[in-house]
């Protein structure tokens, strides 16, 4: 924050603490004529007497007047830190390791970082409930309702934005309840996709190498023939001698492949869209999915917890 704002906000925040110190003092201090008696003024019968102010009151109000000052004194305000060096988090990081070299900093300067703090709290309460639950295989823990509770709540906070509350997923973002999967469904292939994330940058564009629009459009025919859909027999036949080129990722038989993270072409589950243009737009323009690493995020034992949720998902 510049200097100016800074002031601006230390300068505001004291005149109006000081302007109610100063009106309350106007209040206690009688300048309107003897106490008890009748002020000069008249509404509807109704007359205003001179009467202090009741004492409990007063003295509330001068107490949240010194309170206010202490704690403006203690805590900071703007650019003024105050002894403790207190803040309810180290806001400007961008990235995990940033984020982890702030803490460091903060504690080596002795500095209350409200967030840390409740962080580290949480840590120490936590940290065994989940190393229980990391001793226990994965499909064990898909039975055990508590762990799968936790376990959801975890992949609410941490994985619903993309992958939906429900785990159903959207288009781009693969639904994680339907045994249809990219890399694999196993309880270790779970849990190492999301400890360490899945980049699959091998989908590239093939719209050069099969020959430009006619060769893509061949493609899509017998692609979408794959699923059962009406396509013209001509291009669909084409499109199958060209498939080799798919083939090493997506399968000779479009079936996909785990290892590539190819998604099957054949059961019309679609991770972008199975209408004409979709699949076309995959072939043509190639398609990135990427799923985050959890490894530094969450840690093990989490990932461990939300590995058996979504394993319990497909395999009731
Ligand atoms: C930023 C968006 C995003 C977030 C957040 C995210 N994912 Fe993903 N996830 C993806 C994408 C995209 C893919 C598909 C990657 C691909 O195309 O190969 C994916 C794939 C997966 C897969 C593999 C699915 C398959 O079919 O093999 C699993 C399992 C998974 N995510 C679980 C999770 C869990 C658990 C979390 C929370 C800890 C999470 N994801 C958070 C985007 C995300
Ligand atoms: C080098 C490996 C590789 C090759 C070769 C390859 N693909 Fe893919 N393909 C992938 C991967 C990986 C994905 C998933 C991309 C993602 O998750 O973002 C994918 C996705 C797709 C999709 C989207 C599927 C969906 O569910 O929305 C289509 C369609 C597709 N490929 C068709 C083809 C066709 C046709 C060819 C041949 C011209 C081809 N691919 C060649 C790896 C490959």
């Amino acid at each position: 924050m510049s200097t100016f704002w800074s002031s601006w906000i230390i300068g505001g925040t004291l005149i109006v603490i000081l302007g109610c110190a100063y009106i309350l003092r106007m209040v206690i201090v009688d300048t309107m004529g003897e106490e008890g008696k009748e002020m000069p003024h008249k509404f509807d019968g109704i007359v205003e007497m001179n009467n202090p102010l009741p004492k409990w009151w007063t003295y509330m109000f001068a107490i949240s007047i010194v309170w206010g000052i202490g704690y403006l004194a203690l805590y900071g305000v703007a650019n003024y830190e105050g002894p403790w060096q207190w803040k309810s988090a180290n806001k400007i990081v961008y990235s995990l390791a940033e984020s982890k070299a702030a803490v460091l900093a903060e504690k080596e300067k002795g500095a209350i970082i409200q967030y840390d703090m409740e962080m580290a709290m949480a840590k120490e309460t936590f940290d065994p409930i989940f190393a229980a639950y990391a001793a226990k295989p994965i499909d064990v823990l898909a039975k055990d309702p508590e762990a799968i509770k936790v376990g959801q709540r975890l992949f609410i906070q941490n994985c619903s934005q993309c992958h939906g509350s429900d785990a159903r997923g959207q288009r781009g973002f693969p639904n994680l309840t339907d045994n249809d999967w990219l890399h694999g469904g196993s309880m270790e292939k779970i849990k190492e996709t999301i400890m360490h994330g899945r980049n699959s940058t091998a989908m590239a564009s093939w719209s050069a190498v099969l020959g430009g629009e006619q060769g893509v459009k061949e493609v899509v025919a017998y692609v979408r023939s794959l699923s059962g859909r009406k396509v013209n027999a001509k291009d669909a036949t084409a499109g199958k001698a060209k498939f080799g080129i798919c083939a090493g990722c997506h399968g000779i038989d479009g079936k996909g492949m785990h290892v590539m993270g190819a998604p099957n072409l054949t059961d019309n589950i679609w991770l972008y869209g199975g209408s004409e243009r979709a699949i076309t737009d995959s072939v043509a323009n190639g398609r990135i999915g990427i799923m985050p690493a959890w490894k530094d995020i969450l840690g093990h034992d989490k990932v461990h917890v939300i590995s058996a949720y979504v394993y319990s998902l497909s395999n009731k």
